[in-house]
């Protein structure tokens, strides 16, 4: 068993990059805090916890990062109430899943006490960039790098977990567009499609590039047998209203256990909405949309939050889904009620908030 006794230790930044920045007008992840946590794994066991100065890095040309891939990460935000505290959401949900993205790409998982003492250090001194206010967020990003200047195609024997924070609005600014897969596949059976690794993520960029010169902002991925079952958005899950019913596609290891998924079925079982979690066929979605009965698709994710989805294009067939700005539309619904208890606004009976105090 590894140890990681080493104390976090802290070296605050001499000066404050805050007032440089207009927290109205943000674009999603360019702007960072002034502190970042950072530890490393060598000889077997993580160490030299620390929090210090956000800053630029210096990594060997031969990192094993660079070569093969080996990364992953998470998404969370830090979310503050009107009186000033601090609260995560589902935090514990993270910290397992960066394991188990780690464990699937061969990389060391991260010490719990270390992920929640690095994060609540880290949140106590960028707390000025912690804004107030329904809407506000800090964004979160906990990642691992392999950093062993070694490029034989194996494991690293060395890595870097980070965590560095940017202050958040909304990552889509309106209704998204999206193009259903039909060709290009996101993940495939016994593939990493459920890690948060980066390659995921990359693998998407051109076929996405593609889609976006078409009009459309993400591109819905479907299996890679026989593209005919929806899976999710690469950036989001993804759910399907019909009539007053929800559906949305079960995780697998293709689909991301997402944190926003998962709290958005148990707030349709409190609100007596159905969801059925079961494959959802291309088919039946144009089916639905063609005889009036999809009354709407949102996307769900943390960066995301909840994503109205105003057209989807299969093949030839364009679909526009006229429910998106309806005020009963169930994306709002589920959008506020997230919102609320994310900002300390509303009961919290499955004990989601955890507070930074
Ligand atoms: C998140 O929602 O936190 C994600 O990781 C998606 C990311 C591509 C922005």
């Amino acid at each position: 068993m590894a140890l990681h006794t080493d104390k976090i230790s802290v070296e605050t930044s001499e000066t404050s990059k805050i007032d440089t920045v207009d927290f109205n007008n943000l674009d999603f992840g360019r702007v960072f805090t002034d502190h970042m946590f950072v530890c490393d794994y060598e000889d077997g066991k993580w160490q030299n916890p620390k929090v210090m100065p956000y800053q630029a890095m210096t990594f060997d040309p031969s990192a094993r990062v660079f070569h093969y891939g080996q990364a992953v990460f998470e998404g969370m935000k830090a979310y503050k109430d009107d009186e000033g505290k601090v609260f995560l959401f589902r935090p514990k949900l993270n910290f397992e899943r960066i394991n188990k993205s780690s464990a699937r790409l061969a990389m060391p998982a991260f010490p719990e006490d270390y992920f929640f003492e690095g994060l609540e250090i880290l949140l106590k001194l960028d707390n000025d960039w912690i804004k107030p206010g329904v809407g506000n967020s800090l964004y979160l990003r906990p990642f691992v790098i392999a950093t062993e200047p070694a490029i034989s195609a194996s494991p690293a024997n060395s890595y870097r977990f980070m965590i560095i924070c940017s202050p958040a609005k909304s990552y889509y600014n309106s209704a998204v567009r999206v193009l259903i897969a039909d060709h290009y596949s996101r993940s495939a059976n016994g593939g990493v499609g459920a890690a948060k690794a980066a390659g995921n993520y990359a693998a998407q960029f051109y076929p996405t590039s593609l889609a976006l010169e078409r009009g459309f902002q993400q591109v819905v991925w479907t299996d890679a047998d026989s593209h005919t079952l929806l899976e999710e958005a690469g950036t989001m899950n993804v759910f399907f209203r019909v009539n007053d019913k929800l559906i949305t596609a079960p995780t697998s290891d293709r689909i991301l256990d997402g944190v926003t998924r998962k709290s958005i079925i148990q707030l349709a079982e409190d609100l007596g909405i159905t969801c059925d979690v079961r494959p959802v066929s291309v088919a039946e979605i144009k089916e639905a949309a063609k005889d009036g009965s999809l009354k709407e698709i949102f996307g769900a994710g943390t960066a995301a939050v909840i994503s109205p989805i105003s057209a989807f294009q299969h093949q030839d067939e364009l679909f526009e889904i006229s429910g998106v700005d309806a005020v009963d539309s169930y994306a709002k619904l589920f959008k506020q009620a997230l919102l609320n208890i994310q900002h300390n606004l509303s009961d919290d009976k499955h004990g989601w908030r955890y507070e930074v105090k």
